[in-house]
């Protein structure tokens, strides 16, 4: 199958109702590339441009943004996977032959849409299920997910230098925080591609396994979230994230908030009374 080029087309709603396209605004997404699927508490985000490697096209990433944000905001959804179509490339980056045909005016204009790798903040736990090729934004998505399991067939790479820019999905800033600082910068001033076995031995991604086992390793480890207090899991979630960027004692401080908060919740009464009375718990994320 042949990849199509497309511009980027977004519709902007005028308030006389009459249409009209634009470049770099987000009002109303036209094109469906992404396919967003529930399974019970765990929502299933996959990058659907098989024939073009889910290259990132705007409306793929407008997709996505809308995406993680009903995903934040549904109550009943508790944890996402983020996984590519097709059984060669979980994302081959930005998409390069939309970017090539824009003129100079508009590659200047055109807002790229943002999402959890320009740090949007979803505190509900995010596994990447890298099924192949992640390159460019494809690994800067699998950075920005907390945890990532690779098929046996994932390589991953930060190739934007390669093609006169930088890693600005969060790539420059991410993969230091994640892997050595020698091993970061090679893969991104060399633009150096690494396979599963090199990413796992590196600690970028927490398990490697057969093509075929990736989805249900995957649900597996969601479900196992699922099977926590949700409201614990966002905050011990948020407490390291935030964490990061904080020194130890105020790292202690939020620590201490969250964990203030979460006393007053239902869930953190049924937890022990679930183990008092020598039963499995029923959390409810209230
Ligand atoms: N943007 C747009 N289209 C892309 C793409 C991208 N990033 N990556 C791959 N495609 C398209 C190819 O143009 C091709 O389309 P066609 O069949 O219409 O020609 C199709 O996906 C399959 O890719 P192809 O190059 O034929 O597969 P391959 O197995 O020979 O090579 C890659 C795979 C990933 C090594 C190669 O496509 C590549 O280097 N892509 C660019 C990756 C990159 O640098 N991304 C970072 C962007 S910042």
């Amino acid at each position: 199958m042949r990849c199509l080029v497309s511009k980027p087309f977004v519709k902007i709603r005028k308030e006389n109702g009459s249409d009209h396209s634009l470049h770099g605004h987000i009002q109303e997404v036209t094109t469906v590339h992404l396919l967003y699927e529930k399974k019970g508490h765990v929502a299933i985000l996959t990058m659907n441009r098989p024939e073009c490697l889910n290259a990132l096209s705007i409306s793929l990433l407008q997709e996505m943004e809308h995406a993680w944000i009903e995903f934040r905001d549904d109550k009943d959804l508790w944890v996402a996977i983020l996984t590519g179509a097709g059984d060669k490339a979980f994302s081959a980056g930005a998409d390069l032959k939309e970017i090539a045909q824009l003129s100079q005016e508009e590659r200047k204009r055109t807002i790229r849409p943002g999402g959890i790798h320009k740090g949007l903040k979803v505190w509900k736990p995010i596994i990447a299920a890298v099924n192949g090729l992640a390159l460019g934004g494809g690994t800067e998505l699998a950075l920005a997910c907390d945890i990532r399991i690779a098929s046996q067939k994932a390589v991953f790479g930060l190739t934007e230098v390669s093609l006169g820019v930088i890693p600005a999905g969060g790539g420059t800033q991410r993969l230091p925080r994640l892997i050595p600082l020698s091993k970061a910068m090679e893969m991104i001033l060399a633009a150096k591609r690494i396979n599963a076995q090199e990413a796992w031995e590196l600690g970028l991604v927490s398990r490697v396994v057969a093509p075929m086992d990736l989805m249900d390793e995957a649900l597996t480890l969601a479900q196992k979230i699922c099977e926590h207090a949700p409201l614990a899991v966002r905050a011990a979630k948020r407490a390291i994230m935030e964490g990061l960027d904080l020194s130890l004692e105020e790292g202690l401080r939020l620590e201490s908030e969250l964990v203030r908060a979460l006393r007053e919740t239902e869930d953190a009464i049924e937890g022990p009374r679930a183990f008092a009375e020598k039963r499995k718990p029923k959390f409810q994320g209230k």
